[in-house]
């Protein structure tokens, strides 16, 4: 995939909000195959290893804004948001992603010599898909929208 189409979609990525415009964060883009195979190890999985591109999105717990009053870390949210950017745009670019946090994120942080503040949140494979998306499946609305107030489905 051209280093250009990948710039492109991380301007959707760059432009993300997060508290307190912080951008507590960092994406290693992983192109070479020998690297992709190797981070691969952390998230054993053959299209994983078929994607031309991966790209793991990083909280950097150093820059990342905590809630005065409970020390509360925003720094998950904020990649979180920055994520979903990435794969929308994506999906407006025609490309496909995975969102893969279940990693093994020891293997992941020394492959990628990832200093202790630096953590792996998600492993996003990034390719040209070649099945149409099949149909979502999700919960119905009136299970998780209330009116008004607080009323437990069922
Ligand atoms: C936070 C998060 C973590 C996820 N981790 C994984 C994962 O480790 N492996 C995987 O195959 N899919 C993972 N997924 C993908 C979800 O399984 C998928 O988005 C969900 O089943 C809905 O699929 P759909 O959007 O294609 O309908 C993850 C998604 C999210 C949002």
């Amino acid at each position: 995939m051209p280093r250009e189409k990948i710039l492109e979609l991380m301007e959707y990525v760059r432009m993300a909000p997060s508290a307190v415009n912080y951008q507590p964060w960092h994406f290693i883009i992983l192109t070479n195959r020998g690297n992709i195979e190797n981070l691969a190890k952390a998230y054993p999985r053959p299209w994983l290893i078929s994607a031309p591109v991966i790209i793991v999105a990083c909280i950097n717990r150093k820059e990342s804004w905590r809630r005065i009053k409970d020390n509360k870390d925003f720094g998950d949210v904020d990649v979180a948001i920055a994520i979903d950017h990435l794969t929308l745009a994506a999906t407006s670019m025609g490309l496909g992603t995975c969102w893969v946090c279940n990693f093994d994120v020891e293997i992941s942080k020394k492959m990628l010599e990832l200093p202790d503040h630096m953590e792996p949140l998600a492993i996003i494979p990034l390719g040209y898909p070649i099945n149409a998306v099949p149909e979502k499946k999700r919960k119905p609305m009136d299970e998780i929208v209330s009116w008004e107030k607080y009323y437990p489905y069922k």
